[in-house]
């Protein structure tokens, strides 16, 4: 059993079908990145997850309860952000927290602190939010949403509207919950690129439909690999590379190659007394993965 399992979810407004069979399922130190462009359906999957509108068809556990049926047990496992985060701004950090904290039975200080330790935060808690930076409000209001602990964590589009730097903070927080408190995490997002190496899953959603559903690690495993190598001279090069291989400067040739024949061509290059100075590997973006894999589709 997975800690989230969304089941052929459909959801219609009045005659509008918005969500087609929509299936994932999301274990435990996972993050998926559920992707799509604007209108796509995300905000209204995470809605019927948390049980705030209603299922058309299909369902949704969460750590094996049903939203529905067994609301109270199913939501008490999950932690969410959906729009912005309730803060409010003439309080400080760790007032907003224990404010939080008072709405729960069995929150400890020692909780809070532990919380405070976890997004980091710093001195900077009892500051005012009001001064605080979006991606510390962000970091502020992941922290709000695990109080309680719970197993699942799910983020509606939260890197929205952030700064490069705020980014990656939230993008750090997010894997040090799934790797330390080994929390499911949903991360919704229309950017591809926000999500490119941190996310465990990449889940594509167009027009109500997944559209693409698989590991990362599968998904950048392509055929072949971009190789960056440095040499004395290219002079003369091109009669012994592929068509498809570039000569980037008198230095430097770019080929897309399979990791086995590396060698075989160094050794070519070696045999007609090029000097090899280095090879770089260059890691492919989840985004050229995705346009590898639809054949040039783009999600938006
Ligand atoms: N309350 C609603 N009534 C009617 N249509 C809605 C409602 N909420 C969302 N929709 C429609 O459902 C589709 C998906 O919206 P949404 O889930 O917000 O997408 P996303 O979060 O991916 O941008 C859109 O076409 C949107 O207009
Ligand atoms: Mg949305």
């Amino acid at each position: 059993m997975s800690l989230v399992e969304v089941k052929n979810l459909n959801k219609k407004f009045g005659k509008k079908q918005v969500l087609h069979d929509v299936n994932f399922v999301i274990d435990e130190g996972e993050i998926l990145g559920f992707i799509g462009p604007n209108g796509a359906g995300k905000t209204t999957t995470i809605k019927l997850m948390l049980g705030l509108q209603s299922i058309t068809s299909g369902s949704v556990t969460i750590d094996g309860y049903d939203i529905v049926t067994d609301f109270e047990k199913a939501i008490k496992g999950v932690g969410a952000i959906v729009e912005s985060p309730d803060l409010y701004m003439y309080l400080t950090g760790r007032q907003n927290l224990q404010l939080i904290a008072n709405y729960y039975k069995g929150i400890t200080k020692e909780r809070i602190d532990e919380v405070i330790n976890i997004i980091g935060l710093g001195k900077r808690i009892d500051d005012k939010v009001s001064k605080y930076s979006l991606g510390m409000r962000q970091r502020l209001g992941i922290g709000a949403s695990i109080l309680h602990n719970p197993k699942v964590l799910i983020l509606d589009e939260p890197t929205n509207g952030l700064d490069p730097e705020g980014i990656k903070d939230v993008r750090e927080l997010l894997v040090k919950l799934a790797k330390k408190e080994k929390m499911a995490i949903l991360i919704s997002s229309h950017n591809l690129s926000e999500l490119d190496n941190f996310v465990t899953t990449a889940c594509i959603i167009q027009n109500g439909h997944v559209v693409s559903n698989s590991s990362v690690k599968n998904l950048k495993k392509y055929d072949s690999s971009r190789y960056k190598i440095f040499l004395d001279k290219t002079k003369g090069i091109s009669k012994h590379i592929k068509q498809e291989h570039n000569v980037i400067s008198d230095y430097l040739i770019e080929v897309f190659i399979e990791d086995d024949d590396v060698s075989d061509l160094l050794l070519e290059l070696l045999n007609n007394k090029y000097k090899v100075r280095q090879v770089i590997k260059e890691e492919m973006s989840l985004e050229d993965a995705f346009i590898k894999m639809t054949g040039g589709n783009t999600i938006d």
